[in-house]
Parts: structure tokens; sequence; C-alpha cells
């Protein structure tokens, strides 16, 4: 069960390439850029054009921000999902860390903020409100509370606590840092929320938690080539071409699995990145998210026997970055002694091959995306591959992949409400 690098496998042959001609016009209007959305596609090449001055003012700043007890970081959607994923992937689960990144502004809990307002008070931090608008409600309205408390705590000195990521010319919070003077960085006009992760939006919290992003980018960077190859064989292709396939043949749910909770907020990226990106025009799978074999005692029996519409994309990890070994007991109380020297992960792989035999017997077909190992080099590449195979993939369903006017509708319909609440 070794694993070198990235590799992609599929329950079954669904005879990928006679949709190959479709599958390569979804991808030219990638790499042509004559595609819907096609102002949007800033993030392709991201690993080779960013910003380098900004990213090394990025790396200086977090050197200092780490000096204090805490950073909080205010943003919703793509200005939240994708440094919350990787800071939770690549963290250790309970080592103390003296220096915590705290999350607000993505829902609209008076309770969650007023307790961390508590919290913080008493802590040195800093604050970093992430939103390429500058005006999503949730994000000013949290930004509002914990400017109000940064400014009575520090005062004069407050202006060096907070740090503003917004676009770089237009909107509230760039008028903001204009007029006061704030710590700044920008997420560029061609690179929408979801597809920002690589961004400052991402990286610059990513970093603060001690992460390292050049290894990030690296891993992107190696994948390049290979995910943007106008060819059957590059595995974005594959997997947008296999889900596309199963979307006509009338499945209509995708599970995102994995059987490392850590990848938990990934998945959460993972379900915005599809859902904002294909749910359009009354199309598109709908992407939901399971943790194995948690979840096996609870709706894995609607996997096996259920409605037949689900299918999985599984993220196998090929080596656990901490292993453990099946203690041996004298007495073998619980008769497990037969597995014991056994490493755990080894198990929890086992369960889960076990799992995807079991499904595929039950006719539910899956897609095996595999790593090494968990690292910043590899979830680099793994960001890089769903944010390429859902371009293509929303591309063959033919809707724009980079505009959410549903979600325009929501916020729409809230300000108006908002208004009368006078
Ligand atoms: O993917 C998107 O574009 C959205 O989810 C946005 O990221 C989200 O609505 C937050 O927007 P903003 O960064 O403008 O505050």
């Amino acid at each position: 069960m070794n694993c070198k690098d990235f590799e992609i496998d599929f329950s079954e042959d669904l005879n990928l390439e006679k949709y190959e001609n479709e599958a390569l016009n979804a991808l030219d209007k990638i790499l042509l850029k004559n595609g819907k959305g096609s102002e949007m596609l800033g993030w392709v090449d991201i690993s080779q054009t960013y910003d380098k001055k900004e990213y090394e003012r990025m790396k200086d700043l977090s050197k200092k921000v780490r000096k204090s007890n805490l950073l909080v970081v205010i943003g919703v959607g793509g200005s939240f999902l994708g440094a919350k994923a990787v800071i939770e992937s690549l963290k250790p689960y309970f080592k103390k860390d003296d220096f915590e990144i705290l999350f607000c502004g993505n829902d609209l809990s008076s309770e969650y903020l007023a307790s961390l307002c508590e919290y913080i008070n008493e802590k040195d931090f800093y604050i970093n409100v992430i939103s390429k608008s500058g005006s999503t409600f949730e994000t000013a309205l949290a930004f509002r509370v914990l400017k109000v408390l940064c400014e009575k705590k520090y005062k004069e000195e407050s202006k060096e606590r907070i740090i503003i990521t917004t676009d770089l010319k237009d909107g509230i919070l760039r008028k903001l840092v204009n007029e006061c003077g704030y710590e700044s960085f920008s997420v560029p006009k061609n690179i929408g929320g979801r597809f920002s992760v690589l961004t400052a939006v991402g990286l610059f919290p990513i970093m603060c938690a001690g992460i390292d992003t050049d290894q990030m980018l690296k891993g992107v960077d190696d994948v390049l080539d290979k995910f943007t190859k106008r060819d059957i064989s590059n595995p974005c292709v594959r997997y947008a071409t296999f889900r596309n396939i199963l979307f006509r043949n009338k499945k209509q749910i995708e599970y995102l699995i994995v059987n490392e909770p850590k990848l938990k907020f990934f998945q959460e990226w993972f379900k915005q990145l599809f859902s904002e990106s294909e749910g359009k025009d009354a199309k598109g799978l709908y992407v939901e998210s399971a943790v194995f074999t948690r979840d096996l005692h609870s709706f894995g029996q609607m996997i096996q026997d259920g409605n037949k519409i689900i299918f999985e994309t599984f993220i196998d990890i090929a080596k656990s970055n901490v292993d453990l070994k099946v203690p041996f007991l004298k007495d073998d109380f619980d008769k497990l002694n037969y597995l014991s020297e056994k490493s755990i992960n080894d198990i929890n792989k086992i369960a889960v091959q076990a799992t995807r035999i079991a499904h595929i017997e039950g006719n539910v077909s899956s897609v095996r995306v595999k790593i090494p190992q968990i690292s910043a080099y590899n979830i680099g590449k793994l960001i890089y591959f769903f944010e390429m195979s859902c371009a293509i993939s929303a591309y063959m369903l033919g809707v724009n992949p980079f505009d959410q006017p549903g979600v325009d509708n929501y916020k729409r319909a809230m300000y108006n409400l908002l208004e009368k609440m006078n």
C-alpha cells in the first residue's frame, strides 16, 4: 500500500476516453481563457505568478504576529474555509501551541462572538479581517465588534493590531486601509473567494499558524504541468469526467470520504468549492462528506443499502504522520491479541479498503485519490487538484464555475429585511 506520489483510481471502467473531447474542451476553456467567467482564472498559475514582494511581507508580519498569543481571523466562505482547512489538516491534534488562531465572522452567533471577545480580551492578540468585496455582512459585523474591542484595549497601538486582506483598490476595507494606514494584503481581482486559498486570503493565516507555505506552493508548482496537461491521462480531467458521467447516470450525491478527522475542514472547503461552482441552472452533484470509520456507524447503512444516488471520493493517506501499535495483553480480555504490534494506521486503512469493497459490491461507485502523507506539500497538491477538477467539471456541466448568483440572492434578501428592522 505504498504511495510515492499523487495517484488516482476508479472503482470501474466508465470508458473515460469516450468523453475525451468533451473533457479537453472544458480544460481548453481554462487554458485558453475563453469560457464563462474567464476573467477569474488567476488561480491557475498562482504558484508562479504570485506577488513575491507581498509574500515576503506576509512572512515578516506573520513572525511578528506569532510573538503574540493569538490571531483572530474574520471572514466567511472563501475568505475563511481555505485557511481553516489547511491549518486543521496540518496542526497536531492536542499539542499545546503558545500561539492560537481563532476564526469568527462566519456566522451570526452572538454567544460565540461574546465568548470570543471575553476570551481574547485577556490575551495579546492581532486581528486579520479578510473580505474581497469588503462588505460581506457577517464579516463586517464581527469586525465592527472586534475593532471596538481592539481600540479599547490597545488605543493608538490598535492600528498595528489590525491587518486587512481585501481588494487592491476597491471596497470599504480598502478605503479604511487608505484612511487609517492599516497593514494590508490584497486579493487579486482575477481570483474568486473559493479559489483564493493560495493567495494572502489563505496564506497569511496559514503562515501565522507556523505552516510552511513555501512547501504548499511547491506542491502546486510540481503538479502544474501534470494537472493542466491536455490529455485524458491528466488526473483532474479523469476525475471531472468520471463524476460527470456518474451525474449523467443519475447519481446525485458525491461523498468526500476521509479516514483522518483532521481533514474535516478540508471537506468543508471542498464542499464550498464544488457547491458554489457547480450548483447552477438546476444542475450539479450535491456534495457531502463523511469521516470513516465514525460515519459508518451512522449513515454508512444508507450508502451501502439505500437509494442508489450516491458515489464516493476517498482521500487515501498512505502513511500516517504518527503511528501507534496495538499493545499486547497477557489476559487478552478483548481477544484483540491477534492484532498486537500491528499499526493502527494500517488497521484504519484496511477498514477503509474493506468499506470500499463492500460499497462497490453494493453498487456504489468510487474514486480514490491517494497521497503519500499529510504534509504542506501534499495539501498544496490536493488543493490544486480539486480546484482544477472543479473548474473542468463545471465547464463540462455547462455552467460558469466562478460566479455565485444564488449566494448573491440571499445577500440581497437579507439586506432588504435588515433595513426593515429600523
Ligand atoms: O467563493 C466566494 O466567492 C464566496 O464564498 C466568498 O468568498 C464569500 O461570500 C465571502 O466574500 P468576501 O471575501 O467578499 O467577504
